[in-house]
């Protein structure tokens, strides 16, 4: 163990005892369900945690990273060398103010969207079916069926976790477009308002039962998945061209492309997250070389990988 993390765990201990996790697996906090453990990982369930951590990361300068959900990413077969935050419980919750539901950032985006189906809001149907959390969904503007979250965000208040502080950034600030934003790498998401729209609870019900139906029968929502693997060119669609590619079913050891939404890449038994690399290398190379696009990764690798392999 490096003296950074060594440092980091005994800050972290100080302040947050038994919570403070080594070697911790993260392969069952993803979609994908591969891949090694964190050096160190904690659970913030409110702001003295956040500045614990905060105080690792800055007397250490120990490697960080933010997890929401797990299901836009890929964890490294080595792990994760540093220190590993996902907010905890004390960041699930949401409130109602007249339109606008607020939301903690572990809130599940799906919840979320209950939360509104039975205040009878619109607007966040889009999201009944993203394995997302709010604070994921927030920093990669997660959407789907022709909206986003940034088409209902008002305010995104996040902990900086260099300055130790927490700010809410005004969402012109936040630089939302197409599954990116400008939030800075080194803050957490903890909470977000939405705004939304009164409607009857009925209609809203059948938009999402329609989209939760339409999922089901485009997408491999069964197998373990990390989502799109990539994000759509310009006026185009990544799956359309993988499929084109002659490449649903090529598979790499255990993971293969998707034979329902060639988009997808799916970890069969024994997959390892190698597999998956090469697999999304191999997709890349055929697309480019058949139609000279270069399909950019929607899935965000996570490790102490070879630049020259991600
Ligand atoms: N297509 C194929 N073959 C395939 C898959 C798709 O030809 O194997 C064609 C479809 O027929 C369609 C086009 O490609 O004409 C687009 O496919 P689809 O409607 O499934 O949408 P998508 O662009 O692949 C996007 C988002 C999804 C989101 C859906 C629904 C991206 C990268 N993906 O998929 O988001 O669920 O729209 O709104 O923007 C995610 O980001 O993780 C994700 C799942």
């Amino acid at each position: 163990m490096s003296d950074a993390i060594a440092r980091a765990e005994a800050i972290l201990r100080n302040r947050c005892g038994e919570r403070v996790r080594t070697s911790f697996s993260l392969a069952p906090l993803t979609t994908f369900r591969i891949g090694g453990p964190a050096a160190l990982f904690v659970a913030p369930d409110g702001k003295q945690d956040l500045l614990a951590a905060s105080e690792a990361i800055r007397e250490t300068d120990v490697p960080f990273l933010v997890l929401g959900k797990g299901s836009n990413v890929l964890v490294d077969d080595a792990g994760f060398s540093g220190l590993v935050l996902r907010l905890g419980r004390g960041y699930r919750w949401s409130a109602r103010d007249g339109e606008r539901l607020m939301a903690g950032g572990a809130m599940p985006l799906p919840a979320l969207a209950g939360v509104a189906l039975n205040e009878a809001l619109s607007g966040l149907e889009f999201g009944i079916a993203i394995p997302g959390s709010v604070g994921g969904a927030i920093r990669m503007n997660a959407g789907a069926h022709g909206s986003d979250i940034a088409a209902v965000v008002e305010a995104v208040s996040v902990f900086d976790l260099s300055a130790g502080t927490e700010r809410t950034i005004p969402v012109v600030e936040a630089g939302f477009r197409y599954r990116n934003t400008d939030l800075p790498a080194d803050s957490v998401v903890v909470a977000a308002t939405v705004r939304l729209r009164p409607d009857a609870v009925s209609e809203i019900r059948a938009r999402m039962d329609e989209i939760r139906e339409w999922r089901r029968r485009t997408q491999p929502v069964a197998e373990a998945n990390c989502g799109s693997v990539f994000k759509n060119p310009p006026n185009d669609s990544a799956g359309r061209l993988i499929d084109a590619a002659g490449l649903k079913g090529f598979a790499v050891g255990g993971a293969s492309v998707s034979r329902k939404h060639a988009n997808f890449v799916i970890a069969g038994p024994g997959a390892t997250a190698a597999d998956v690399r090469s697999l999304i290398r191999h997709v890349r190379e055929t697309v480019a070389a058949r139609t000279g696009i270069r399909l950019e990764p929607e899935v965000y690798l996570v490790g102490d990988l070879d630049p020259a392999s991600r």
